[in-house]
């Protein structure tokens, strides 16, 4: 595969990105090239034959009985708590520790976010401090499958049947992760993904999906992203809104679907060589507690490691080198103006803000070469050998 980062030298080196969507596009472009031909050439760019192959396609794939493309991971979100019946001021639980679309979707649909601290070593929901947050007006939990790491769904799931709650998974980083057998986003009455550039599976533009095995909101999803219309195309039924996954989008992610294990695959096989040789250094990775987690399978959406006390000054030194690292996430919901509101009293979120000051995401992509991660590697060392 070719790669636009590696050079001979460190002084002719160029500059290291945190993730490049090029070389994906170069190595898969023969039968991408074709698919956009064929979907130019047929006329037909809005809900058509692309959609439905690719929805059914990714509906197998996850293990679900049925896939709505919509127009992004925030709308799948949004329109699945609208197709579940939510009511405004309805309570909606969720990690503090996600990107903004999360609460985004919560409020687009008329709900309140609530924010739950997380795990000391996974920055995922802590599940056993779900309960606490529940109210007369909680309807669902929507757990963030972070970085690909999958949450502790057996826990979320029984914790949630309990109080008659309804999972929407959010696994809009977690395309291909699993726990055992089963694969995230096939845990929820309804879950959702988002086909953004930079996800393990990415379009080359907006795009989400919706899956469910209930017939009735498959068919009531149907409606809500297309105006809520049925078969006449004059006339609502209900309220929708536009909200497609288009033909150009559809093609293109069939077209990487077919790929996505082996990319997934490359992620790890460049995850594995991060820990086996940074094992010793004081670097902490995220996913090593027993638990649910030893039977996870993680996507790598994102390499995040923890840098207890040096964080900062690692990633400058990285940057010297021409090495690109990112922090997710550096404001955490809770923090933020828009959702400060939503943040009960006494609350508090200790947890995540130890780690979201620690959290420091190396480069992980499927096509960086072994070559650039060694170098990576060597420069952390050398980094701590100062
Ligand atoms: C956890 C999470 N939820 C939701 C979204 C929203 O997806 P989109 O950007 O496709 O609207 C994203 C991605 O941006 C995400 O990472």
């Amino acid at each position: 595969m070719a790669n636009s980062c590696s050079q001979s030298t460190d002084n002719t080196r160029s500059y290291i990105r945190r993730h490049d969507l090029v070389p994906q596009y170069e190595y898969l472009s023969a039968e991408i090239n074709e698919a956009l031909k064929r979907v130019l050439g047929s006329g037909r760019y809005i809900l058509a034959d692309e959609l439905r192959y690719f929805e059914e396609d990714f509906a197998k794939y996850i293990g679900c009985d049925y896939a709505l493309g919509v127009a992004s991971g925030t709308d799948a979100l949004a329109l699945a708590l609208r197709v579940a019946g939510i009511q405004p001021g309805d309570e909606v639980i969720t990690s503090t520790y996600a990107p903004t679309p999360t609460p985004a979707a919560i409020l687009m649909a008329g709900g309140t976010p609530v924010f739950c601290d997380v795990e000391k070593d996974t920055c995922l929901m802590e599940s056993g401090r779900i309960e606490e947050l529940i109210t007369e007006k909680t309807r669902f939990i929507m757990p963030v499958h972070i970085f690909g790491l999958p949450c502790n769904m057996d826990e979320i799931t029984e914790l949630a049947g309990r109080h008659e709650l309804l999972v929407i998974e959010d696994a809009a980083q977690a395309h291909g992760s699993s726990i055992g057998e089963k694969k995230a986003g096939s845990f929820g009455t309804l879950s959702c993904f988002s086909f953004y550039p930079t996800k393990n599976l990415g379009g080359y533009g907006d795009g989400g999906m919706i899956l469910t095995s209930d017939y009735s909101y498959r068919e009531n999803l149907l409606q809500l992203r297309n105006y809520g219309k049925k078969d006449d195309p004059f006339t609502s039924y209900r309220q929708g809104i536009n909200s497609r996954l288009d033909e150009v989008q559809a093609a293109v992610l069939r077209v990487k679907l077919k790929y996505l294990d082996k990319m997934n695959q490359e992620r790890t096989r460049r995850a594995d060589i991060y820990k086996k040789e940074l094992e010793n250094s004081p670097l902490v990775f995220l996913n090593t507690r027993p638990g649910h987690l030893e039977s996870v399978y993680t996507n790598h959406h994102i390499f995040t490691v923890l840098c207890p006390g040096y964080r900062d000054e690692l990633r400058t030194y990285l940057e010297l080198q021409k090495i690109q690292t990112n922090i997710y996430y550096p404001t955490l919901l809770h923090q933020m103006p828009a959702y400060r509101p939503f943040v009960r009293e006494n609350q508090s979120f200790e947890t995540a803000e130890m780690l979201s000051k620690q959290a420091l995401a190396l480069p992980l992509y499927p096509e960086l070469e072994l070559e650039v991660v060694e170098y990576i590697i060597e420069k952390v060392l050398e980094f701590f050998a100062r």
